[in-house]
């Protein structure tokens, strides 16, 4: 048995606990369930409870001395974040790509000319598993540093069977490796690999025939994500990777509406995808259709700013009806970074979400996103003890003071990781 832990006095709680379980859209994701002078009773790696710190006093009595006191008095208390698509394992730099597209070329010149994704493919399939573990590790310590607790993973660097299987086995090791948790999706669709350029169906006949049995048979994965692009996969080639793998049971994600409008929106609506990705150009028929569906828009600040695009648009979806995730769509082409906190400024400053909704969209809306609302995304009783304290009095700063690293502590699962 280890001791209570007992995080008293915090100025405020944002336990992010509601009526509405399930993806929250509209006034929902402003209710964060404040509570101020909050206090957090933790056993064995659980929440025990949640209240003022009167009401956890009063509770639990002469327990509390036999607890370990976290004084958190002057300091904002919130879920551990939630980044919902990021593909952290990965090999190499695109750093040149940068100063590249800096100069002119666009994102998709440089993978069309055999960069891009096709870079990053190469070198990912030529690393050992020792080095894509190294570096992958360090992602997640920073991750962890700016106060996330769970991501999801995307393969997708392979694109042939050995390297997407490397890829999700490395997720799967992590687990014994590092305290962040990774949850795995698979997604061999992600570009089409020059061996098969302009022999796509053929690409996606080998994913299907292939690749998707081998996934599956190794449960390496609870997604399926495709790119569906012009000039990557058609919303047909999409539909039928979605559909085959929701034979083996994955849930289907999708990459939509990123470069082009292209119907991407809508086919995540219509093959009952858990969420869209991107969706910087989605058409107004294409939000209202996810709307209806209860599709979760994953939002993508950062790579926005990264390819110089226009945001998508976090407000109108909201107001449609849409429930918001926010990532960082961690990668080495269109957003290398690990920073949540700075997605969460992002989604303020250009997709002018509020700062509660911003909150909101990082904690439980991204948990929804990656079907684990029942055990993180909130602070209420019963659930994995994931937390951050930080350097700030409230939600309000936490967004305003941006682009800064507030984080003084971090908990997973009740152990104190980062203090
Ligand atoms: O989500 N758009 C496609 N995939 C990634 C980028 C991957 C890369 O450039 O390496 C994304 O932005
Ligand atoms: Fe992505």
């Amino acid at each position: 048995m280890t001791k209570p832990i007992w995080i008293k006095h915090a100025a405020q709680v944002a336990t992010l606990a509601s009526d509405v379980k399930g993806p929250r859209s509209k006034a929902a994701m402003s209710d964060l369930g404040l509570i101020e002078d909050g206090s957090l009773w933790i056993e064995e790696g659980v929440i025990q409870a949640v209240g003022t710190t009167k009401e956890i006093e009063k509770r639990y009595g002469d327990k509390t001395k036999e607890a370990e006191i976290v004084n958190a008095s002057g300091h904002l208390l919130t879920p551990g974040l939630v980044d919902p698509h990021t593909h952290v394992v990965f090999g190499g730099s695109r750093a040149r790509e940068f100063e590249m597209r800096l100069e002119g070329a666009t994102y998709m010149e440089i993978m069309n000319a055999g960069g891009g994704i096709h870079a990053t493919t190469r070198m990912t399939r030529t690393a050992s598993e020792e080095e894509l573990i190294e570096q992958t590790m360090r992602r997640l310590d920073s991750f962890l540093a700016h106060g996330v607790t769970t991501i999801e993973g995307k393969s997708g660097y392979g694109m042939n069977l050995e390297t997407e299987l490397k890829q999700l086995r490395i997720m799967k090791k992590l687990k014994d490796k590092h305290v962040l948790e990774i949850v795995p999706t698979f997604m061999g669709a992600h570009a089409v690999p020059v061996e098969f350029k302009e022999r796509e169906d053929e690409f996606v006949d080998h994913l299907i025939r292939d690749m998707l049995p081998a996934v599956a048979e190794e449960k390496l994965a609870e997604f399926n994500d495709v790119f569906c692009e012009k000039d990557v996969f058609t919303p047909e080639q999409s539909e039928r990777i979605l559909e085959a793998g929701k034979q083996y049971g994955l849930i289907p994600k999708i990459h939509a509406d990123e470069i082009a409008p292209y119907g991407g929106a809508e086919l995540a609506a219509r093959t009952g995808a858990i969420s869209a990705e991107h969706l910087l150009k989605a058409s107004d028929e294409g939000i209202q259709a996810m709307a209806k569906a209860g599709t979760i828009a994953c939002l993508l600040p950062a790579t926005a700013l990264y390819l110089r695009e226009e945001a998508a648009q976090g407000r109108k979806m909201i107001d449609q009806g849409v429930p918001v995730a926010i990532s960082t769509d961690c990668n080495p082409g269109s957003s290398p970074t690990t920073s949540m906190p700075l997605v969460m400024n992002l989604a303020c400053i250009s997709m002018r979400m509020t700062p509660a909704e911003a909150l909101t969209a990082a904690t439980y809306n991204a948990a929804c996103a990656i079907n684990r609302e029942k055990q993180i995304g909130s602070l209420e009783v019963g659930k994995q003890a994931d937390l951050v304290l930080w350097n700030v009095k409230n939600y309000q700063e936490l967004q305003y003071l941006f682009g800064v690293n507030h984080v003084k502590s971090v908990w997973k699962k009740g152990v104190q990781v980062l203090t």
